[in-house]
C-alpha cells in the first residue's frame, strides 16, 4: 500500500520514558518516533529490556506513576481524534483502552477472568463501550468469536477460560477487540506461549484482521520468522532507541545497523534445528 495515500492512525513523536527507582534513573525509551498506518502490521523487534513493552504501555498510558514520560502520541481513529494521548485524563483513556486500542498479551489467562464464561466477558466488554441491549451484545459476541476463527462459537460462549486451549483463549482476547471494532491492536509476544502450529494460526488470524477489518497491528516479537511471515514493516529497537526501520524485505536483505546484522546472524538455521 502506498502510505502517502492515507494518514497514520497512530503517531508517536519523540517518546521518552524514564523510571525513577531508589535514587536511580533508568532511561527505558530515548526519543523514539514511528507511525502506524491503517491496515498494516508493524513488527517491533529487539532484545530483552530494549523497551518494547514500555512502548506499548506508553501508548495506552498504563505506566506507573514513578515513570516520567515525554513526547507526543496522536490518535487519528475513525471514532476519536486525540492530539496527545499522554495528556488525556482517565475518562478519555477508558474510551480508548479496549475500545479503539486493544492489547493482546503473551498470557491470555492474565486478562481473562477465570470465574466468568467467555461469553459473559465478551458481552461485558461490549456493554462497557457500546449502547446496545444484552441480546444484541450476545449477537455481536458470537459474530466476533466467529471473526476470531473460534469454532462452534455458540457452544464456546458458555465455556470458562480453563476449558479452552491457550490458542482459543488468545482468540477470545482477540474477539473482544473485534467486538468493540478496535482499530489498533498492540500484541506483546502474543504467540510466545503457544506451540508452532497454534502460533501460525494466530498469525494467520492477524493477517485476516488486517486485510478484512483494516486493523493496524503493532506486533512485538523475538521471532524473526514471525516477522518475515506477517509484518509489512519492521522497527528494530535497541536500548530504547529505534535503530532501524523499513520494509521487512529491505531490512532483512540489507540490514544497516550492527545490532540488526547480529540479530539476523543469530537466527537459527536449518542445520541448528535438525
Ligand atoms: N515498571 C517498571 N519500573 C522500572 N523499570 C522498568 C519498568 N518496566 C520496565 N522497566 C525497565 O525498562 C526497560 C525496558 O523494559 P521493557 O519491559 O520495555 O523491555 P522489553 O523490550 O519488553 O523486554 P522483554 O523482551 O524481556 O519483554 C528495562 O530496563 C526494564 O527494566
Ligand atoms: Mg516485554
Amino acid at each position: 500500500m502506498d502510505k502517502k495515500l492515507s494518514s497514520p492512525v497512530l503517531s508517536i513523536e519523540n517518546l521518552s520514558v524514564k523510571f525513577h527507582v531508589e535514587n536511580q534513573t533508568v532511561e527505558a525509551i530515548r526519543g523514539i518516533s514511528f507511525e502506524l498506518y491503517p491496515r498494516e502490521i508493524v513488527a517491533l523487534v529487539g532484545e530483552s529490556g530494549s523497551g518494547k513493552s514500555v512502548t506499548c504501555y506508553s501508548i495506552l498510558k498504563l505506566l506507573p506513576k514513578y515513570a516520567s514520560v515525554s513526547g507526543k502520541i496522536s490518535l487519528n481513529s475513525k471514532k476519536l481524534r486525540i492530539d496527545n494521548i499522554l495528556k488525556e485524563d482517565e475518562s478519555t483513556l477508558r474510551k480508548i483502552r479496549g475500545n479503539i486500542i486493544s492489547m493482546v498479551f503473551q498470557e491470555p489467562s492474565a486478562v481473562l477472568n477465570p470465574l466468568l464464561t467467555v461469553g459473559e466477558q465478551i458481552v461485558e466488554a461490549i456493554l462497557a463501550h457500546q449502547n446496545v441491549s444484552k441480546t444484541k451484545a450476545k449477537e455481536i459476541a458470537i459474530e466476533s468469536m466467529r471473526k476470531a476463527h473460534i469454532p462452534e462459537p455458540e457452544r464456546r460462549f458458555y465455556q470458562y477460560p480453563h476449558e479452552l486451549s491457550g490458542g482459543l483463549k488468545q482468540r477470545v482476547v482477540i474477539a473482544i477487540a473485534v467486538a468493540n471494532r478496535s482499530e489498533i491492536l498492540l500484541a506483546d509476544e502474543p504467540t510466545t506461549a503457544l506451540d508452532v502450529t497454534v502460533s501460525a494460526q494466530i498469525l494467520k488470524l492477524f493477517k485476516h484482521l488486517k486485510e478484512d477489518l483494516g486493523l493496524s497491528i503493532l506486533l512485538i516479537t523475538h521471532d524473526l520468522g514471525v516477522v518475515a511471515e506477517v509484518a509489512d514493516r519492521v522497527l528494530v529497537i535497541y536500548k530504547g532507541e529505534i535503530v532501524e526501520e523499513g520494509n521487512v524485505f529491505d531490512v532483512f536483505d540489507n540490514p544497516k545497523h550492527p545490532y540488526t546484522k547480529k540479530l539476523l546472524e543469530s537466527r537459527p538455521t536449518i542445520s541448528d534445528i535438525i
